[in-house]
């Protein structure tokens, strides 16, 4: 059993190992694939924006992959060198759009004011900003049940098809800017190799359409799936990937940009919780504990299923069934039936594993409850408490 008695709870904790190993297999997996125009490991902040990992992440040799002012500044405090940041997203202001420029940041422009704004720069500055669109195309067309956006399409990026992405390369030459970079980011429902190869298919023939003969990275988002036990996996995007884009840009010249949220932060992260009490109502057995559904994320984003590991060291009774329950008054608060396990009781450990992506980012004030804390577990074996939320209340009468 690992030493979890030591930590307060409920919180989230991030195994520093795992993380690694992740970040490096993703990077091997590309790497091995692309030439000398480099491989950049984007960690996407939003999927965990916790200072101290994006720190490990930076310092395993990783760029901040943000879509916010707020995770842009974030990022920096971390420890992040500035030109290391990739500035995703379509609500960039223009004091922090103006300053990744400024500073040579990867920046990719998602919205017509976007473009208005890169243009005033070129203007103001009397030189071109580097800079990279990021696309849509019709890809439940290309690729039939897998967009996320389905039939009504994504709403990111300047469209291919009805030329408004034309429209956005025409105005940037028109004040002379020629685009750095294309980012393609899809959302797809079953994170297939065969799907990023469809996207850079498209890719390919967008910049053979715009003959857009300037380009010096490609940009292909997150999504991925894999990781922990799973890591083969990313030999699989980065084979279906490079082998489309390679028939349209040099590998050794071009560099390729790719930014994994879940597919590496998912397996490292775990969420753990007491039990608080167990009760018997009729012939089933509810264990309400100090976690939630709610801090699991119950979005399009939590994809991964969630696994279980009852923290017991001694014999008990072996229960047929028993429902692991929230914290909160919500009815089907219930995280998931235990077969045949324990008996649980009040004290007792409950680890949730696979916690890591779009967890800790999404965890709500609900019920008054502070969010869970935030542990590192390094690879020493030691915790450093990254976030810590633990605040108990206590009945305070005076001046009431
Ligand atoms: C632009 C961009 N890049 C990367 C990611 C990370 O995605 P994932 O966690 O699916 O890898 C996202 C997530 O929404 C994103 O919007």
């Amino acid at each position: 059993m690992k030493p979890y008695e030591q930590l307060n709870t409920p919180c989230f904790i991030f195994d520093e190992d795992e993380l690694l190993g992740n970040i490096r297999a993703f990077r091997n997996s590309f790497e091995a694939c692309w030439g000398q125009g480099g491989v950049i490991v984007g960690y996407s902040v939003k999927t965990t924006p916790i200072a101290g990992l994006i720190s490990c992440a930076v310092n395993a040799g990783c760029y901040a992959e943000v879509v916010s002012d707020d995770e842009f500044a974030l990022s920096l405090e971390a420890g992040c060198p500035v030109k290391d940041i990739v500035f995703n997203g379509p609500i960039k202001t223009k004091q922090w759009l103006d300053f990744a420029f400024d500073q040579g940041c990867i920046v990719n422009i998602d919205s017509k004011r976007e473009l208005a704004w890169t243009i005033d720069y070129a203007k103001s500055h009397g030189s071109a900003p580097r800079v990279g669109l990021r696309i849509n195309f019709d890809l439940e067309a290309a690729a039939p049940g897998q967009s996320m956006a389905e039939a009504e399409g994504v709403r990111f990026g300047f469209c291919f098809e009805d030329g408004s992405l034309a429209e956005a390369i025409a105005q940037l030459r028109a004040a002379g800017i020629e685009p750095a970079g294309l980012h393609a980011h899809f959302s797809t429902k079953d994170h297939l190799p065969e799907t990023f190869a469809v996207i850079a298919q498209s890719v390919c023939e967008i910049k053979e359409s715009f003959a857009l003969n300037a380009l010096d990275y490609v940009d292909m988002g997150g999504g991925y799936y894999g990781g922990g036990l799973r890591r083969s996996m990313y030999d699989d995007y980065a084979r279906a990937i490079t082998e489309q884009l390679v028939k349209a840009f040099d590998p050794d010249k071009v560099t390729l940009v790719v930014e994994p949220g879940g597919s590496v932060l998912c397996t490292p992260g775990f969420y753990l919780g007491r039990v608080i009490d167990t009760k018997t109502v009729r012939d089933k057995t509810f264990v309400v504990t100090e976690l939630s559904k709610l801090n699991l994320n119950s979005t399009a984003f939590a994809r991964r299923g969630f696994s279980y590991e009852l923290l017991i060291n001694e014999d008990r009774k072996i229960l047929d069934n028993q429902i692991l329950c929230g914290y909160t008054c919500i009815e089907m608060d219930r995280l998931c039936d235990l077969t045949q396990e324990p008996e649980l009781q009040a004290g007792d450990l409950v680890l949730i594993r696979n916690a890591g992506a779009y967890t800790a980012s999404f965890t709500p004030q609900f019920f008054i409850q502070a969010p869970p804390g935030v542990y590192l577990q390094k690879t020493d074996g030691t915790f450093e408490e990254l976030v810590s939320h633990y605040h108990p209340v206590v009945p305070n009468l005076e001046g009431i």
